[in-house]
């Protein structure tokens, strides 16, 4: 054997040994840039077949290229084992043992309101309004002023308001919002009519017994266009109330009232069943008040840049949380939000059953 042949066998070992243990993608790479590369070991063999004699040639030669070629081949095949260790591995990891029995994250419960305003962002959804949003910060233009409110008048002490301090010269005292009524002024002011909207949120009045809480909910109804009328106001909360708690046989009573905001204005009882100590909708011989309403009044069109000889609607508001404890059976606001973990587990729904047409509303 040639000293060359016997280099070129000690060689082959030599790479195929350090093929065999490498243990990465990396050090392969350096392996074969290191015998196969421009500078490396075999391609410097390779260089040298020129300055051979024929003879020499003719038999280092193939030797060389089956060397190269071998050398190759097992860095591809290193390669491909790599890759198929990974996709094994990759594969365990993210094995599902579909035979497991059932395990819910512990995530907590939606609370009643949360609930109760997704149920009627569905209703009033599925009804063409859309959901509009409004500061709990609100100024007395558009918490008062604007809703036809007079000055001193006192209707604004009559909402039991919470005053912020002064904050300009000229003392204008912002407030925390007495209801979701501004946001009326707020989409009226942005958007032309035809206007189709709800809002929900907090509102914030200075009372507190078993059924008022001085933070609460209220959801606001606002359509103007330039025919909607009382009658489409009494059909859009008839079909609203019987969807929300679910009974056929709703009965609605319309009663004259007053807001500054409303002309004619109406507050609305749903009749009820008393007996037995529980108030049940639908059946029964009683009533119980659940919401303002009216024709909105001109000057509230007119303080928002709407013509009132063109256009016309109407409005509704009414308390999400009262409408929660006569839904849900809940007797006492104030436990709403005592943040008592019982009572959030109780009345709490599960966050996996959102309200649809197949779970919770109808
Ligand atoms: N904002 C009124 C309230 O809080 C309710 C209402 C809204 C009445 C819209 C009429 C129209 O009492």
């Amino acid at each position: 054997m040639t000293a060359k042949a016997a280099d070129l066998q000690s060689l082959e070992r030599d790479l195929s040994a350090r093929i065999a243990a490498a243990s990465d993608d990396a050090s392969l790479e350096a392996i074969r840039v290191e015998a196969l590369g421009k500078q490396g070991s075999v391609s410097a063999l390779m260089k040298t077949l020129g300055s051979m004699s024929p003879d020499e040639r003719k038999q280092f030669g193939p030797k060389l290229n089956a060397l190269k070629e071998s050398v190759s081949e097992a860095i591809l095949a290193k390669k491909a084992a790599f890759a198929e260790a990974a996709l094994e591995a990759q594969l365990k990891s993210e094995a599902l043992d579909v035979t497991l029995p059932p395990v819910r994250p512990r995530v907590g419960t939606i609370h009643p309101v949360s609930q109760v305003m997704e149920e009627l962002a569905r209703i009033f959804g599925e009804m063409g309004f859309t959901v509009e949003e409004g500061p709990d910060i609100e100024t007395d233009f558009n918490n008062f002023t604007a809703l036809n409110f007079p000055s001193k008048h006192p209707a604004r002490e009559m909402h039991d308001t919470f005053f912020m301090n002064a904050t300009d010269e000229a003392g204008a005292r912002k407030v925390l919002r007495t209801h979701t009524s501004p946001v009326q002024v707020r989409t009226m002011l942005k958007q032309k009519p035809p206007i189709r909207m709800i809002c929900m949120g907090r509102t914030y009045r200075c009372d507190s017994d078993s059924t008022h809480t001085p933070m609460f909910h209220q959801i606001e109804g606002l359509v103007i266009d330039e025919t909607s009328s009382m009658a489409d106001l009494k059909s859009v909360l008839i079909a609203a109330i019987k969807a929300y708690f679910e009974v056929d046989d709703v009965r609605l009573r319309f009663r004259p009232h007053h807001f500054p905001f409303t002309e004619p204005s109406a507050e609305v009882d749903v009749g009820c069943d008393r007996s037995g100590g529980q108030i049940r909708i639908g059946a029964g011989a009683d009533w119980l008040e659940i919401l303002g309403s009216g024709m909105v009044h001109p000057n509230v069109l007119r303080n928002c840049g709407i013509d009132p000889e063109k256009y016309q609607g109407y409005a509704f508001g009414m308390g999400i949380d009262r409408l929660a404890m006569l839904k849900y059976g809940m007797n006492d606001l104030r436990a709403f939000f005592d943040a008592d973990v019982r009572w959030l587990k109780h009345y709490g729904f599960s966050p996996y059953l959102l309200p649809g047409l197949a779970a919770g509303v109808g």
